[in-house]
């Protein structure tokens, strides 16, 4: 017993000195494996215990626990206190530069035919039109008919056709919203009315889908010149101040007489080029007068007349912006879109 005793404590001397060369976490670590491991002289000890008599079993393993306790407190005492060294150090040696400038976001920005189609309504809101919408897919009947265009009349073949269904289409123009708004409406009636339409049609002035604004005047005493004064106040804040306009005669079968609108050529301001074909004015909208027939369809007195004109809102964009290929609006290119910013 008086041997184990001295081993003890000689191991406790040895230990405790080890101990306190112990400076930060890794060596801590080392030495716990090297004291309490399963190779180390106090694991040994607690082995051998079975080989001394029964009778001092109990106060050799007893002693030997006391070590074992005290050297675990010496350790965790240690420990806490290099934690908080550790801490220590990296505050303040970490150190956070709040000044610095923060990770830049690209920013986006509204796609250009957007914006043109903002301005189209900024335009026209101070002459007290409201927006009506009207949806993509949308019966043949209000598409065509309800606006003069028969089935068998020529004039369906104006427009290339997605049907898809018997009498459903995917609507060819923004059109059908003059009608359904007359038929949920009485006179007066003022509305603009954006959307994307579709055409099976693709080249550089053609896309499948692209986007109209139709406008609508009704009321009693509407005249040809109160479409004309609209148009020409509508070119002038579009493409400046100098811009003039002229009406050309055409044919819509749901406007009679009807007109296409033709502006000063952007590029060349009128002189002749090769935009404007050295004609100096460029077409942007067709426009009339609302057929009678038009008014009938939708249960209108006989006494109103009215007005109405419809554009592409891409080929107004095209204009504004000078691009020769309708389709870089649809491809998505940032390099494009980033000149709308
Ligand atoms: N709906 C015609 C088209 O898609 C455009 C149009 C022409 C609209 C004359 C009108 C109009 O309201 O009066 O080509």
């Amino acid at each position: 017993m008086l041997d184990l005793n001295s081993k003890l404590s000689s191991l406790e001397g040895a230990l405790k000195a080890e101990l306190s060369s112990v400076k930060d976490l890794k060596s801590l670590d080392e030495f716990k494996i090297k004291a309490l491991g399963k190779k180390s002289e106090l694991y040994q000890l607690t082995r051998n215990i079975g080989e001394l008599d029964p009778a001092q079993r109990k106060t050799a393993g007893a002693l030997i626990n006391k070590l074992k306790t005290y050297i675990e407190q010496n350790i965790a005492e240690l420990e806490a206190g290099l934690k908080t060294d550790d801490n220590k150090n990296k505050l303040s040696s970490e150190v956070l530069d709040i000044t610095m400038p923060g990770r830049v976001y690209p920013l986006g920005a509204s796609h250009p035919v957007t914006q043109v189609l903002n301005e189209l309504i900024e335009i026209f809101k101070p002459l007290g039109y409201s927006i009506a919408n009207g949806p993509e897919i949308e019966h043949e009947y209000y598409n065509f008919d309800v606006l003069n265009i028969p089935r068998e009349h020529p004039s369906r073949d104006m427009q290339d056709t997605f049907y898809i269904m018997d009498n459903v289409v995917l609507r060819t123009h923004t059109s059908p919203v003059q009608a359904c708004t007359m038929l949920q409406h009485t006179p007066p009636v003022r509305i603009l009315s954006p959307g994307r339409v579709y055409r099976s049609d693709y080249d550089v002035t053609h896309t499948p889908m692209f986007h109209q604004v139709e406008g609508l005047v009704v009321d009693r005493g509407i005249k040809f010149s109160h479409l004309k004064g609209t148009l020409l106040y509508f070119a002038k804040r579009m493409f400046g101040e100098k811009t003039s306009i002229r009406l050309r005669p055409s044919y819509f079968p749901f406007t009679e007489p009807s007109a296409e609108l033709d502006v000063t050529c952007v590029a060349c301001k009128g002189k002749g080029c090769r935009i404007c074909k050295n004609t100096g004015w460029l077409e942007i909208l067709g426009c009339g007068m609302v057929n009678p027939n038009v008014f009938k369809y939708c249960n209108y007195p006989d006494d109103v007349t009215g007005f109405a004109f419809g554009m592409g809102i891409e080929r107004i964009a095209m204009l504004k912006y000078k691009i020769g290929d309708l389709r870089s609006f649809f491809e998505g290119d940032v390099r494009f879109l980033r000149q709308f910013q």
